[in-house]
This record gives C-alpha cells, sequence and structure tokens, in this order.
C-alpha cells in the first residue's frame, strides 16, 4: 500500500482519466480538437487514396485509418482506384512515383532523400487533396506516422508543408534477449521474443513493439543478445526467427542477429573459427545465404568479440577488420551489412598501473584499422569511451576513424541509470555527446552527429543504434517515463538537431495529451531528471559511483577500485579523479583531436563536468563555480535528493489529468526514487567524508538530529549486524530479526509535541517479504510488507529503502516502535527511523492524540 496516497475524490474520474493502453505508448490517438487541426475554410478529408499496395504501405492506411478515427472521430472510405475517386477532401497516400503516375503535375523536380517524406496540401479547383508522398514504401510510412503526430498536437494542416529525411541509414535498436527469456539489462520483464530456448509461441507483442518503433523511423531490431548464444543459427531457430521477421517487416523493421564469432566450431563442427581459414568463409557465406532464404528483409549482423570474454579473431592473431570483412563479403550480394562493435577492452587490466587506461581501448584497438573495413561494415561505438556512466565525455574513436562507417551506441535501457526504477530522461544526456565538437576538421563541421551521418568524412552509412531491451510489461520499459527514452532515441536517430525539450513535448503531448499543465509538468520533471539523478550518485565525470562488479544500480562506490574492470576514479585521502592527461596520466586526452585535447588537457579550461574524467586533483581544488571538489561533492548529493523529492510532488499536481494507473505507477516509483536518492546521498558524501577527512561547510553530512538508529533503539529479538560496503547503511550498522515470531525496536520520543513524517529505513531483500508495522503507543498506525522486488539478496545500496509515514501526531514522551516480522530469507532488516516536522498538506495517517 501507498503510504501517504490521497484518496481520490469521487467523481474525479473525467475523460481524461479513460483507462488508457498502456502498450500503445506513445500511439494512444486521444481525441484532439479539429478546429485546431483543420481550420475554417479547410475540412477533414473522408476518403483516402491508396496510390500502392505493399504490406508497408497497408500498415501506413491502417495506422491512417485508426488514427483519423480515433483522434478526429472520422472514418475514412478507402477508394478502390485514382479513377474512381468522386470525393472532393481526399487524403492521397502513395510513393514519389505513385503520385507522380496518378497526376504529373504533383511531381516536384528535388527528389526526396532514401526513405524520406513530403505532407502538403494542395487545393485544386473544389477539390482537396491532402498528400502523403514517401520517397520509398517506408517512406511513406513515416510521413503517416508524421502527419498523425501534427494531428496529435494539434497543429494546424492548413497550410501543411513539411519535407524530411533520415538523418541516417542505420537507426536500429539492440535488443539484449537470451533465447530462455531472460533479458540482460533488462528491466521490464521478460523478453517478447523468446521464451525457454526458442522463439515465444505467443508473439503478439512484437506487432505492438514493431509499430513503436516505425513511428519514429527506427528501421532495423537486433532481437538478441550481443552476448550471443550461437544456436540461433541453426536451421530450426531461423524458421522460427522468420515468423518475427515477418511481422517486422509489415513496419519497414529489418531483422538482425547478434553472432557468436566461435559459431563455425561451436555449431558449425570446424576444427576451427579463424575468420581467415577458407572453410570457416565457407562456413559464414553458407551460413548467410541460408539466413536469407528464410529471412530475405535481414538486416544484417551485430558482432561482440574479443570482449568480456567473447571469443574473437584476436585468438587467431586476426585483426576486427579482417573478422568483420568475412561477414561483409557474405552479406554484400544481399544488401547486409556488419555492426562490428568498438566496445573491445581489457577487462583484466592491472589497477596498480598509473598508465592503464580501459577509456584508451576503443581508439587504441580501431584506429589503426581506419580505412581497413568494407563499405558495409560499421563500427559500433559507445557513446563514451567506458560504459554508459551518468557522464562520460564523447569517445575519441569517433574522430579516430575517418574512412569508417561509424554508429553511435546509446543506452535506452537504463543499465547505469536507476533501472526505470529512477526517472532519468537521457536524451540531454545523448545530446551532450552526439553535440561535442570534435573539432576534428578545419572544413567541416566535426561534431559526433556530422561524423555518424557522413557529414564530416563522407561516411554516410553508419547512424545510430539504441541498447531498448523492451520487455512485456505492459509499459514496454517499466517505468511509464521512461518511454520518453525509446522515443527520443528514434526521434534523434532521424534528426539528431532536434533538442531535447522539443523531443520531450512531442512525447508527452502524444502520450497524455496537450494540457498545458501536464505537458509544462511532464517536460520540466523530464529535463531535469538526468541531472538530478547526476547529482545525487557520481559527481564530475568520476563514473555512477554504483556496485561496478555487479548489478550497477545502488551506491557500491569502493566496487571500482581494485579490479581489472578499469572503472576507477582513484580516490584516496588526497584526491579524487583519473589523472587522463598527456603530461602526467595516461595520455587519454591525446586521442583526442588537437584543439580538443588541448581544452581537457588543460585545468583552466576542462569543463567542471568532466573534470574527474580527466584529472585528478585534491579535494580543495577549486572548480570554475568557485566550489572546493569536496564541497561540490556534498552540495550537490544533497541538491538531488531534495530535487528528487520535489519530483514526488510535481507529479501529484497532476493526479486527476493522467490515466489513473499510469499516474499511480509513476507515483509508486518517484516515491521510491526520493528514497534512493538519499540513499545515495548519504552513501555517497559520508564515503567522501570518511576518505578526504573534510567536513562540510554546511554541516550536514554525517549529522543527522533527526534520526534514530536502529542499533540504539530498545531491541527486542532484533539484533544489530554490519552491512556491507558500510556507506549503504546509517553509521553502518543495521539490525536484522532471525527470531520466528518477530521482532521489535522502541524509542522515546524526546521532541516538543506536532505533527511528523516518519520515514523507516529497512533493506527490501528480494528473498523475502518481511512485515512491517509502525507502533505508537501500543497502537499501529500503518504496516507494510517488503516486497518490492529489488535487485539484490543482501543488505546494500540496492535494496536499502523506506517508507514514509506523514502526518503522524507526536508527542514527548510518545513510545515508537517498529515490530517486524521475518518472511522467507528476509529477517526483517531495519536501518533508523528518520523523524522530521510533517510537510504533508493534508495528513493521511494522522494519529488523534488519546489524551
Ligand atoms: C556492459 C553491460 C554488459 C554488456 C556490455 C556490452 O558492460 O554491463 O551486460 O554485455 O556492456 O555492451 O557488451
Amino acid at each position: 500500500m501507498l503510504a501517504g496516497a490521497a484518496v481520490r475524490a469521487l467523481g474525479a474520474v473525467d475523460e481524461v482519466r479513460r483507462p488508457a493502453d498502456p502498450q500503445a505508448a506513445w500511439l494512444t490517438y486521444s481525441s484532439v480538437d479539429a478546429h485546431h487541426v483543420f481550420p475554417v475554410g479547410t475540412s477533414v478529408p473522408d476518403t483516402m487514396l491508396m496510390l500502392g499496395v505493399s504490406e508497408i504501405e497497408a500498415s501506413a492506411r491502417d495506422e491512417l485509418q485508426l488514427g483519423l478515427r480515433l483522434m478526429l472521430h472520422r472514418v475514412l472510405r478507402v477508394a478502390a482506384s485514382a479513377d474512381s475517386l468522386q470525393a472532393n477532401d481526399v487524403l492521397v497516400v502513395g510513393t514519389e512515383e505513385e503520385i507522380a503516375e496518378w497526376k504529373p503535375s504533383l511531381k516536384i523536380a528535388k527528389p526526396l532523400g532514401p526513405e524520406g517524406f513530403r505532407l502538403r496540401r494542395v487545393v485544386a479547383g473544389k477539390k482537396t487533396w491532402l498528400i502523403v508522398e514517401g520517397a520509398d514504401e517506408r517512406g511513406v510510412l513515416y510521413g503517416a506516422f508524421a502527419l498523425l503526430r501534427l494531428i496529435a498536437e494539434e497543429r494546424s494542416l492548413a497550410g501543411l508543408n513539411v519535407v524530411e529525411a533520415p538523418s541516417a541509414p542505420v537507426r536500429w535498436t539492440n535488443e539484449w534477449d537470451n533465447p530462455d527469456g531472460s533479458i540482460e539489462r533488462g528491466y521490464a520483464g521478460r523478453s517478447i521474443f523468446f521464451d525457454q530456448g526458442a522463439v515465444r509461441g505467443d508473439i503478439s507483442r512484437i506487432a505492438g513493439y514493431a509499430r513503436l518503433l516505425a513511428s519514429v523511423g527506427i528501421n532495423g531490431c537486433t532481437i538478441n543478445n550481443v552476448n550471443a548464444d550461437a544456436k540461433l543459427l541453426q536451421a530450426e531457430n531461423l524458421r522460427e526467427i522468420a515468423r518475427v521477421s515477418a511481422i517486422f517487416r509489415t513496419y519497414g523493421v529489418r531483422l538482425s542477429l547478434a553472432i557468436d564469432m566461435s559459431s563455425p566450431q561451436s555449431i558449425g563442427g570446424l576444427t576451427t573459427f579463424d575468420p581467415l581459414a577458407p572453410e570457416v568463409v565457407a562456413w559464414w557465406k553458407e551460413k548467410i545465404d541460408e539466413i536469407y532464404s528464410v529471412i530475405p528483409n535481414f538486416g544484417g549482423v551485430v558482432i561482440k568479440a574479443d570482449s568480456e570474454g567473447r571469443p574473437g579473431p584476436s585468438q587467431y592473431g586476426r585483426t576486427p577488420a579482417e573478422a568483420a570483412n568475412v561477414l561483409a563479403r557474405a552479406l554484400k550480394p544481399h544488401g547486409g551489412v556488419v555492426l562490428y562493435r568498438g566496445f573491445v577492452y581489457n577487462h583484466h587490466l592491472d589497477w596498480k598501473d598509473a598508465k592503464a587506461d580501459r577509456a584508451r581501448a576503443g581508439y587504441d584497438n580501431f584506429h589503426e584499422l581506419d580505412g581497413k573495413f568494407d563499405d558495409n561494415v560499421i563500427v559500433q561505438i559507445k557513446h563514451g569511451p567506458i560504459d554508459f556512466q551518468v557522464r562520460e565525455p564523447g569517445s575519441p574513436l569517433f574522430a579516430g576513424l575517418q574512412k569508417t562507417n561509424e554508429a553511435i551506441e546509446l543506452q535506452i535501457t537504463q543499465e547505469y541509470t536507476g533501472q526505470q526504477r529512477h526517472l532519468v530522461y537521457l536524451v540531454p544526456m545523448w545530446k551532450e555527446a552526439l553535440d561535442t565538437d570534435m573539432r576534428a576538421s578545419a572544413k567541416t563541421p566535426s561534431r559526433v552527429q556530422d561524423i555518424v551521418t557522413g557529414k564530416t568524412f563522407g561516411q554516410a552509412g553508419g547512424g545510430f543504434v539504441g541498447v531498448a531491451n523492451v520487455g512485456l510489461d505492459d509499459y514496454w520499459l517499466g517505468h511509464p517515463l521512461a518511454l520518453a527514452n525509446l522515443y527520443g532515441f528514434g526521434r534523434l536517430a532521424w534528426d539528431p538537431a532536434l533538442t531535447s525539450a522539443t523531443i520531450v513535448d512531442e512525447w508527452t503531448r502524444l502520450t497524455f495529451g496537450n494540457d498545458p499543465q501536464v505537458r509544462s509538468v511532464i517536460d520540466s520533471m523530464q529535463l531535469n531528471s538526468w541531472h538530478i539523478y547526476e547529482e545525487y550518485t557520481g559527481p564530475l565525470g568520476a563514473g555512477t559511483l554504483t556496485d561496478i562488479i555487479g548489478i550497477h544500480y545502488g551506491p557500491g562506490i569502493e566496487s571500482s577500485e581494485r579490479n581489472g574492470w578499469g572503472q576507477w576514479h582513484r580516490a584516496d585521502q588526497d584526491g579524487v579523479g583519473m589523472d587522463r592527461t598527456v603530461a602526467t596520466g595516461t595520455g587519454y586526452i591525446g586521442q583526442y583531436p588537437a584543439a580538443l585535447a588541448a581544452k581537457y588537457e588543460s585545468l583552466k579550461t576542462c569543463p567542471d563536468e568532466l573534470l574527474l574524467f580527466m584529472h585528478h586533483v585534491p579535494y580543495d581544488y577549486r572548480l570554475h563555480s568557485g566550489k572546493t571538489v569536496i564541497q561540490h561533492i556534498y552540495d550537490t548529493h544533497y541538491a538531488g535528493a531534495a530535487a528528487a523529492a520535489a519530483q514526488v510532488g510535481a507529479w501529484e499536481s497532476l493526479e486527476d489529468k493522467i490515466p489513473e494507473r499510469t499516474y499511480f505507477e509513476v507515483l509508486r516509483r518517484l516515491r521510491y526514487q526520493a528514497g534512493h536518492a538519499v540513499v545515495w546521498r548519504d552513501a555517497v558524501a559520508e564515503w567522501f567524508h570518511e576518505t578526504s577527512g573534510v567536513d562540510d561547510h554546511l554541516e550536514r553530512v554525517d549529522k543527522h538530529p533527526n534520526r534514530i538508529e536502529a542499533e540504539a533503539m530498545e531491541l527486542t529479538g532484533y539484533a544489530p549486524v554490519a552491512v556491507m560496503p558500510w556507506e549503504t547503511a546509517s553509521e553502518g550498522r543495521a539490525v536484522v530479526c532471525k527470531g520466528l515470531g518477530g521482532c521489535s525496536a522502541s524509542s522515546t520520543f524526546a521532541r516538543p509535541d506536532g505533527w511528523y513524517d516518519v520515514a523507516v529505513q529497512y533493506f527490501d531483500l528480494r528473498n523475502g517479504a518481511s512485515r512491517f508495522t509502525l507502533q505508537v503507543n501500543g497502537t499501529a498506525i500503518d504496516e507494510w510488507t517488503a516486497d518490492d522486488v529489488l535487485p539484490s539478496d543482501k543488505m546494500d545500496g540496492h535494496t536499502a529503502t523506506r517508507h514514509v509515514v506523514s502526518g503522524v501526531a507526536l508527542h514527548k514522551g510518545d513510545t515508537i516502535r517498529v515490530i517486524g516480522a521475518p518472511e522467507g530469507e528476509e529477517p526483517a532488516p531495519l536501518d533508523y527511523l528518520e523523524i522530521t516536522s510533517s510537510s504533508a498538506s493534508r495528513p493521511v495517517r494522522a494519529r488523534v492524540a488519546a489524551r
């Protein structure tokens, strides 16, 4: 149960609150005001003329019919042929070629770019044609979705004249789904593609997904984990995968597979997988031919090799280019491509070696191969040089390859950014990378977006890959607001010049309608969310500071050190940060073109937000902001946690304007996030306080006047234990209940009478559902079950959570007691109580004093 949940006023369920189908995501097509879309002098078409008959154009037709019916309550008649057309207001849909054939006078000399579209309104005598014209059939579908977007946003179509084409040919998602139905780094349930070692029997979710992808212009989807299971290439599995591909095809999405380089040996029975061995070359050629015989619109392959234990060409002394080209040549006759991942690094680095640096790996491994890849190979490069941390600079490899197609890999699934339990709109983070000017050319723009779209070096075969990891969850990604990231990825891939604000406003309008208050609240919650998350997690480019060798979720500050994974922040008693300078450090900065390298190398010009990525500095080093590094760490963590708490109130202001289920799904997560932000704040601030020995000027860190530690309470049955890592529990300790009948922890309230909020801080382990009761003077004022599914079965930064009981009347001398009843393996672990003056405007858990 949600503590503090306000009881809904009867009668508050108006049209807006009707249950919306969450699976429709941003394609809900709510009613719009037709007067805005078709102002005086224009009218809604009543007939649709379909000039083409392909599968993809049929999807466009169905979508337009659905959208116009739901948004404008207009059922379109589909004209059988151009000749039979009598109607005056007609929606005309077809390719450039089809339109020119139908009405040569409508042909426009300048052809559309591949997959592009033109939307226009043409008035000829009594006839009005609203024309959706695609460069090709995909362009038709994208044009249909674009028109529907304009209608959903209630834009006037009176002077319609829009011409667009996507920025690059590769606009793919990668899904890290395993054949057993699990998803690596997936946070939204099981796979929509696989189950129990094969393609699912029920693949009904796939069309819904393909439709969402097409609606934002995504044209490819790799359906299996980059840590690939070779068995998927076996004939019986390919036949099953063809069923998925047939659905994708109707939305113009090409299916692709991640492959295991050792397949010729592991499933092919050869004695080697040396990519240059003639029998291996022949095996791949035959396998690719076989794939196309069952999946004619196959897009190509994604390769993760020589990375994190995956087999690769290095085993035979071959380069990534040699391996990639073998596949590329097999794919070429069919029009397929190879996405070879630049994520190749050694995860057994010597952490004592001050010159070792994982960030160097991409450039070191690939720069020398520039020019050696075939033209249907694309090197797929994560946006930063490490691994999707909350803040990283753009990877220097983008400028390090000038004769090679490149795709930027962005991570939609929030592996290091709160795993869809925290609200983090990632588009502003991606924009930082895409807008980074590599200063690689004096003549042409060389922002990362210019490079991957081929503008800088003329390598125009690449583009954008987003690691999506959607699951069977109704909201596809778990957190309903996380869908803005999937939407935003597609929109950026289409047009990387779009701003974060434009993208999120589109998404909000399409998802929740055009109410100005809804737009303004949700847009600003989303736009602030990355910064908020960054504030309470990893500062100044130091990395996310999460549990690096585990699940990458809660705080685990030291986990990155003393191991070979190379995500080091090198914090010790004297200072913090990785020295990546050329002068004294790892030399990483020297991988950037000279002008950008000079900016990062100098402390004077290195931006504050990347300082600890590039430099090792003492704690009293002053930032450009004027603050010392250590005070910045303290201040941002307090500000971030406070801002996360404020997001809850912002969302609550929309209570009557959001479909009820979605409202509560989001509210539950935001409340949880506010509590977990406090866990993060305290863990990071106290770890740095302990390590640096420098006090917080504002005297907040390690001082908790409102806190009652569980181990300091009067305990019955409960026993104190140490928590690891220590910074994830207040004072490093908690209490656990080993007795079967339950335990209690009591304390006498010693502060003045008043209204208070009581936060009960505890650990909610995955392997049990303990029961907690909060009592005041023996009367239960709330009870709840610790049954959230947090990603750990230990007391640590992943499971630390809280339950807040708002608006409790407390008197000096009251006895406050928490009773914990263990369940399963979970010993009702309790960390502390935090009792603060109530800010609740409407106390919902009031205890009327019985005196
Ligand atoms: C991260 C992630 C892995 C994934 C890898 C990759 O390291 O944690 O689960 O396999 O990236 O992108 O290959």
